[in-house]
């Protein structure tokens, strides 16, 4: 596993300097006290996949050539295209191999790891890369009319080397969902082939909002708490475990009060249950992966753990995977 985060920490605070906003209102609500914003002259989608990337290779003992296929979820891509992927193939310096780009949002890095376990099961690739990288500063609505969305989003990424092995350990299942009724409830409209910039520069609207994230905040957190639970529980039920045997579950770093609710529901302890979204906000694909890199250094996973990652997001889709470290 390996992370990477911009140096630049944007504070509640320094938000409330743009917008009407204060720390008490975000801290409550969603349990963020900062989040990384880029540099836009330093860093990039693909640019920070490659940092996560290098440091899971280096800890994984491995060379970039080792690499046999990979797989980056985002929702905030360098270019509308091609996607990432490619890019990351380029500044690793890999052969012709296959890149594949994943487009579910929050639960992008799930449904990311789900292919991969898919063709080192298969036996088609020995070793995979598989990213979550986010940079969602450059797009969002600074301003008091965007404030419900642009206070919760950060910039980062994650990446994890996965591996064909013999032993018991790796991925047990994973399960992924979707519901497209529900897809305009969290969504970036514009442009895009519904909405494409021409007509957005013809009617220069500066009202317009369609190029700006937009979440039915409220209606989000009702559907994430019945799904998280249900999906964690799906992945325990194809295992024949209970919420009790999790040694530790890391929940997509939506909002903390929706990660509290998971484990009050689940009845899960304190130590089950991993968060960092106070420190970098909700990273989208990458807050599995770095809260992932982050419990792994802070020795909170160990050999033979039950992990459990579970996510919920824009689509809305979901998706949970069992891990047995
Ligand atoms: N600072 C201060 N006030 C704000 C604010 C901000 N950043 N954003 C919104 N408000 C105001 C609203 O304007 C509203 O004011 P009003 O009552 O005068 O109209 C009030 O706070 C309540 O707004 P509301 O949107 O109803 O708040 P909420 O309790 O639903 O909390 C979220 C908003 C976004 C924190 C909450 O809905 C949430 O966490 N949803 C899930 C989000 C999520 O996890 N998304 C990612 C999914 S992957």
């Amino acid at each position: 596993m390996g992370f990477y985060v911009p140096d630049n920490v944007v504070t509640n605070d320094d938000l409330s300097k743009m917008m009407d906003t204060d720390d008490q209102w975000i801290q409550e609500r969603t349990g963020i006290k900062e989040r990384r914003w880029v540099n836009p002259a330093i860093d990039s989608t693909s640019g920070m996949g490659v940092k996560a990337a290098r440091m899971a290779l280096e800890r994984a003992n491995m060379k970039a050539t080792d690499i046999d296929f990979i797989v980056f979820a985002t929702l905030s891509p360098d270019y509308y295209f091609p996607g990432p992927g490619v890019l990351v193939q380029k500044e690793l310096g890999l052969d012709t191999i296959g890149a594949l780009d994943v487009r579910n949002q929050c639960s992008g890095f799930v449904y990311g790891l789900s292919v991969a376990d898919q063709f080192i099961k298969t036996g088609m690739y020995n070793n995979v890369l598989v990213i979550g990288s986010e940079l969602h500063s450059g797009g969002l609505d600074k301003t008091t009319r965007g404030r419900s969305v642009s206070v919760i989003f950060g910039d980062g990424a994650g990446a994890a080397v996965l591996t064909a092995t013999d032993d018991t350990s790796g991925i047990l299942s994973t399960h992924l969902h979707s519901e497209g009724a529900h897809a305009e409830e969290l969504a970036l409209i514009g442009p895009a082939t519904n909405r494409w910039v021409n007509e957005i520069i013809e009617e220069n609207d500066e009202n317009d909002e369609s190029y700006f994230p937009y979440m039915n905040g409220s209606y989000v957190f009702k559907h994430a708490v019945t799904r998280f639970p249900q999906v964690i529980n799906e992945a325990l039920d194809a295992n024949g475990y209970q919420p009790s045997d999790i040694d530790l579950l890391i929940p997509h770093q939506a909002n903390l009060r929706i990660s509290q609710f998971i484990q009050k529901t689940m009845r899960l302890r304190d130590d089950q249950v991993f968060n960092n979204i106070m420190k970098y906000g909700n990273t989208t694909a990458a807050s599995i992966p770095i809260a992932l890199t982050e419990a792994v250094e802070e020795g909170k996973v160990k050999p033979g753990d039950l992990i459990c990652l579970a996510a919920f997001g824009s689509g809305f889709t979901w998706a949970s995977a069992l891990i047995r470290w």
